[in-house]
């Protein structure tokens, strides 16, 4: 097998950049380890920035998302018993997100890619890489019990933090950086209509809650627990309590209860590779960073990475030129960085941290009081959370990666 680029994941890193590609006149083929349907059924984030709501659009895989995805203006920050809004339209020109699960824009993007004739082999096993410092990368795999080769001129790695590429790079020729948080997310999906309109963010002496939702049907919330929290020590009655103590309010909020469809506890972390590039290996999305889930940026920071890469593999295609190419690691880290700093603030913002004393719960909430009453505070909140624009670190010309690394 041949093609241009071959593309390591069908998740919306590598399912974007195919259909960008595309639509660029550049062929690409998709391998990926799971089943179509496992893909298109797996419970993952649910917020679009305003610019990834547009791409959609804007490409053309936008219209289900249009007819049944919601467009929410402002968010809610709880705290000490009262609701303040954020709005982030106002604050932002006009800016907003799109409430739509990651698994729906993923059905969205194979069936776009299909029906252009594009390819995606789904159930592969065994999938390695080789010569990806030459330029004739080869990825070897195994699919319905026969050993392929796909021959490319460019690989994407698009394949998650489990998968195989960012381990492809020698040891010696990149490095992470890495936190991780003292708690974990308990998150349930139940059939319940959303409490809210919007999203709310709670914090509480007792830890972080978030209501959030898929539908108007379908309500998705969280709750702050420590790492190591295993399901069975939460019984439905267990979380349905804690979720109404963390999101009450002194004017009497009502949660709406409902069957819980799905549950799962994620451990939340802060990583990043550097550089993102390795001879004609380019990482893009989970397979090169993660972020904390408190400010939803996960699925969109995986968007931009592909934008960026599908701008500068285009360059390369059409006019030889490979200046794109060679700034993409560096391009796609400060947008990183920026995202890392922000989730990792939300997260700050909201969880009770492991040794919570009265001096760190005042300043929690000395820093919500500022930041749902001065507009400045507000806009830095609102500006992150509705998605800097692909370019606003053309203003930035310092490197994303310190000269000299921390050992
Ligand atoms: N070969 C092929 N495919 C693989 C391999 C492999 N060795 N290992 C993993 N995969 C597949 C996974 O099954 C998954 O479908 O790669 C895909 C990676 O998709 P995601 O994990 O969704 O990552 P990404 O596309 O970067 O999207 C980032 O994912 O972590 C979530 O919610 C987060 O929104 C964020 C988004
Ligand atoms: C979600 O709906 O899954 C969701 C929403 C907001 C977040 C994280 C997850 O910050």
């Amino acid at each position: 097998m041949r093609t241009q680029v071959g593309i390591i994941g069908a998740g919306p890193a590598g399912l974007m950049l195919s259909h960008l590609l595309h639509l660029e006149g550049i062929d690409s083929v998709v391998l990926e380890t799971r089943s179509r349907a496992y893909v298109e059924s797996r419970v993952r984030a649910g917020v679009l920035e305003h610019d990834t709501a547009q791409l959609l659009a804007d490409t053309g895989v936008g219209a289900r998302m249009r007819r049944e995805g919601l467009v929410h203006t402002g968010l809610e920050l709880r705290f000490e018993g009262v609701s303040r809004r954020i709005d982030l339209a106002a604050l932002t020109s006009g800016r907003g997100i799109t409430v739509y699960g990651q698994q729906e824009v993923v059905k969205d993007l194979i069936a776009a890619r299909l029906a252009a004739g594009g390819e995606i082999l789904f159930d592969v096993t065994d999938v390695e890489l080789a010569g990806i410092d030459s330029d004739a990368p080869v990825i070897r795999f195994a699919h319905e019990g026969t050993i392929r080769e796909l021959n490319c001129l460019v690989v994407a790695g698009c394949d998650g933090f489990h998968g195989v590429s960012r381990g492809s790079i020698p040891a010696s020729a990149r490095r992470t950086v890495e936190h991780t948080y003292p708690f974990s997310w308990l998150g349930v999906l139940a059939q319940a209509a959303p409490s809210a309109h919007e999203l709310i963010y709670a914090q509480h002496e007792r830890g972080f809650a978030l209501h959030s939702m898929r539908s108007p049907e379908v309500t998705r919330l969280y709750l702050q627990v420590p790492n190591g929290t295993e399901l069975s020590d939460w019984p439905t009655a267990r979380i349905w309590d804690e979720l109404h103590t963390r999101l009450a309010t002194n004017d009497g909020f009502t949660l709406k209860e409902g069957p819980i469809l799905e549950q799962g506890v994620t451990p939340m972390r802060s990583f990043v590779t550097e550089p993102m590039r390795y001879g004609q290996l380019f990482l893009a999305g989970d397979a090169a960073h993660i972020v904390p889930p408190t400010g939803a940026k996960g699925l969109n920071l995986a968007v931009a990475d592909v934008r960026f890469l599908a701008e500068a593999l285009t360059t390369w295609f059409r006019q030889g030129r490979g200046t794109g190419l060679d700034e993409y690691s560096a391009r796609c880290l400060r947008r990183i960085w920026r995202v890392q700093h922000f989730s990792s603030w939300m997260t700050g913002l909201l969880h009770r941290p492991t040794d919570a004393d009265e001096f760190s719960h005042r300043l929690q909430v000395a820093q919500l009081e500022y930041v749902t009453t001065s507009t400045a505070a507000a806009t830095t909140l609102a500006e992150n959370y509705v998605g800097l624009p692909l370019d606003w670190s053309s203003r930035v010309d310092t490197p994303a990666t310190p000269a000299v690394p921390f050992a």
